[in-house]
């Protein structure tokens, strides 16, 4: 095996010696190093613009690297123990859908969690394989959707022997995670590939008391956001592959489908010099996000009304392990959604949360943070329990049981379709998803039969003012549904 130095960058090296250079640039981008968008070159720096260039020979091309960026990948794959690595630009919604494409021929059955984010959707559309959904476990104290068991997988296995994949959420957005090792075992058992989601877990390969990842429990693929947790910039994002069964050329195909033929330089030497950072430092600054997370979960948890759940859920149905980078709360005890936490932390604190839901919210800690941020919050959590009156735990409100599909999503996407009222969508076939964002989990998928329970979810969303995604109508008012106008 080739030794490999993780100190290198070869890819923003070789961005610094063109920058350097002070090329002639009669090339794309038009802006010409910042001088033809001068306002945004005046506010982000004039560095930041004259890196932002497009593939050449020196620099190599993302969508068929033979130089400087296949060296940054194969640097990205030692890192995380895999055979190879894609860099991509389009987030892991364009990795999810990869690996689906990947794995799938169109009427393949590929068996994944109901509370997989929308790019498994789109995965399924454009593959053309065919959903089996298996039913995450639902912690009924906070209302949220944990990981699947190794019970249910078997059965839906037993089931459907032939499915072709098995794909995995590693971690949850609030942190849970499957029994991952197990299941891979499980599913190569029966000949499935193991395709992982890893949008929230690009950081756990680099610390040892963070939960198993992909590569380490054996799956074929991953797909994982850098820019969320491992500190690259935002869209960057590293598809892993590490498989018996599915070879680097079908990928290669398969991303060449829908990769863009103008890659930002910028989102490309990003993940080079996180995966530098991850490989030599990562250790050091994940111990430190860890412990300013672990000493804001005790704080937060000596507050009347609050709970911030981790490690204590480990053991529990669909919960192995738990990544406790995330710091999530549930904050139903003080008689507050957490949608409207999320305002008051916005507007009375200055603080941005990554997510809420209907009774909780999650923090996202990171490498960047620092303890006088985590004491910002907490101070933030005190405040607000102090001037709030205590409640009992309110009862929470049920995430709807998942409706049953009654095409594919991919015939739904294809068919015609006609808009109807919400509330006169009950019975009927969806056409679209609708989802909250965050998570950007489907309440209702295309191809399923909307509910009574859905379309008063959709419902108590709607009045929590929660971002809804999915649907034309941006109010959702209207619902698409199959039959014609
Ligand atoms: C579970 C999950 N998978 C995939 C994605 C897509 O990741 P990206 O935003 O990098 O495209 C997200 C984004 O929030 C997610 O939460």
């Amino acid at each position: 095996m080739k030794e490999m130095n993780q100190k290198s960058t070869p890819l923003f090296d070789a961005l610094k010696r063109y920058v350097d250079d002070k090329v002639v640039p009669f090339h794309v981008p038009g802006h010409k190093q910042g001088r033809g968008l001068k306002e945004l070159s005046d506010y982000i720096g004039e560095r930041a613009l004259q890196m932002d260039v497009n593939g050449m020979e020196d620099l190599d091309f993302a969508n068929n690297p033979t130089g400087v960026i296949l060296e940054a990948e194969e640097l990205m794959a030692d890192a995380f123990a895999a055979q190879h690595a894609f860099f991509l630009v389009n987030g892991t919604s364009a990795g999810v859908q990869a690996m689906i494409m990947s794995a799938c021929e169109p009427g393949d059955k590929i068996i994944i969690p109901r509370n997989a984010h929308k790019s498994t959707i789109g995965g399924i559309i454009l593959s053309g394989a065919m959903p089996v959904y298996i039913q995450p476990e639902i912690n009924d104290q906070l209302g949220i959707a944990m990981g699947i068991t190794e019970e249910n997988l078997k059965k839906t296995i037993k089931e459907n022997p032939h499915a072709k994949a098995v794909f995995v959420i590693n971690p949850t957005y609030y942190g849970a995670v499957s029994d991952l090792k197990a299941i891979v075992k499980l599913a190569h058992s029966h000949n499935m590939a193991v395709l992982v989601d890893e949008a929230h877990g690009a950081h756990m390969s680099f610390h040892h008391e963070l939960p198993v990842t992909a590569m380490e429990a054996g799956a074929d693929m991953s797909a994982a956001s850098m820019h969320k947790t491992a500190g690259s910039l935002t869209q960057s994002s590293v598809l892993l592959l590490n498989s018996d069964m599915i070879s680097v050329d079908r990928v290669k195909q398969v991303l060449s489908l829908t990769y863009t033929t103008s890659a930002s330089y910028l989102l490309l030497c990003s993940l080079d010099i996180a995966r530098k950072q991850l490989a030599i430092n990562g250790n050091a600054l994940l111990e430190e996000a860890l412990s300013i997370s672990r000493w804001a979960r005790e704080e937060i948890n000596q507050i009347d009304g609050l709970y911030a759940f981790g490690n204590d859920l480990n053991g529990m149905p669909g919960c192995y392990a738990f990544d406790e980078t995330k710091l999530s709360v549930n904050v139903a005890g003080l008689g507050y959604t957490g949608y409207q936490i999320e305002t008051i932390l916005r507007k009375q604190y200055n603080i941005q949360i990554e997510l809420a839901d209907m009774h909780n919210i999650m923090a996202l800690v990171s490498l960047g943070d620092r303890k006088q941020d985590l004491e910002t919050l907490v101070f933030a959590f005190k405040d607000i329990a102090e001037k709030t009156e205590k409640v009992n735990l309110s009862k929470t409100i049920a995430i709807p049981a998942s409706a049953q599909m009654i095409v594919s999503p991919r015939s739904a996407f294809y068919s015609p379709k006609k808009a109807v009222l919400l509330e006169n969508s009950i019975g009927e076939i969806a056409g679209v998803m609708v989802m909250a964002y965050p998570p950007g989990i489907p309440v209702i998928c295309m191809g399923e039969r909307v509910t009574k329970e859905i379309v008063e979810y959709i419902q108590v969303l709607k009045e929590q003012k929660c971002e809804l995604q999915g649907t034309a109508d941006p109010y959702v008012h209207y619902l698409r549904v199959l039959g014609s106008e």
